[in-house]
């Protein structure tokens, strides 16, 4: 009698055991919503890269301004001319409402860029360090309005 009592709440103990799902919770279903989501990433990654590698032409410029080194100050304004590249992608921070405003900073920082690459072709190299100032005036005025 004993023994069939225990069996019997073996059985029960076992059968709720088993109904306990393994994988607990559902997860929520991956689809649109990620695809979205990676781009959106992909893009903010590719600017955060930008703007490394901004911030990297800037400081070969400075060193190059501040050594009189003409030919690594052209370097520093190729490696800024083409952090450019695909900018047309990023997007502001903040005041997205002015998304025009944001890409024309981009667009004068690259007109700029060639102004400082004049002044350095010309071996005008004090020209290139007031130049290098306009430069700097770019990044700070869109980081002022742009970033958070
Ligand atoms: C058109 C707008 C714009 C211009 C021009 C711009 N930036 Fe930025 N910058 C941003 C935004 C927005 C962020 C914040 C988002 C990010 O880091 O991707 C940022 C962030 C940064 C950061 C911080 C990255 C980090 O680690 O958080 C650095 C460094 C930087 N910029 C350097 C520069 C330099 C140097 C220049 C000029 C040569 C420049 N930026 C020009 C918009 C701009």
């Amino acid at each position: 009698m004993m023994t069939g009592v225990r069996l019997l709440s073996m059985l029960a103990i076992s059968l709720i055991i088993a109904s306990i799902p393994v994988n607990g919770y559902a997860h929520e279903p991956s689809g649109q919503h990620e695809t979205t989501h990676d781009t959106r990433e992909a893009a903010m990654q590719a600017q955060h890269e930008r703007m490394e590698n901004f911030r990297s032409a800037a400081q070969t410029l400075c060193d190059a301004i501040i050594r009189n080194d003409s030919r690594m100050t052209m370097e520093g304004t190729e490696q800024l001319r083409k952090s450019l590249e695909g900018h047309e992608k990023d997007v502001p921070h903040k005041n997205r409402q002015h998304a025009k405003e944001f890409h024309a900073l981009y667009v004068e920082l690259g007109k700029r860029t060639e102004k400082m690459k004049a002044a350095i072709r010309s071996n005008d190299l004090s020209k290139a360090a007031a130049s290098y100032g306009q430069v700097l005036a770019v990044c700070a005025a869109c980081h002022k309005k742009f970033r958070d």
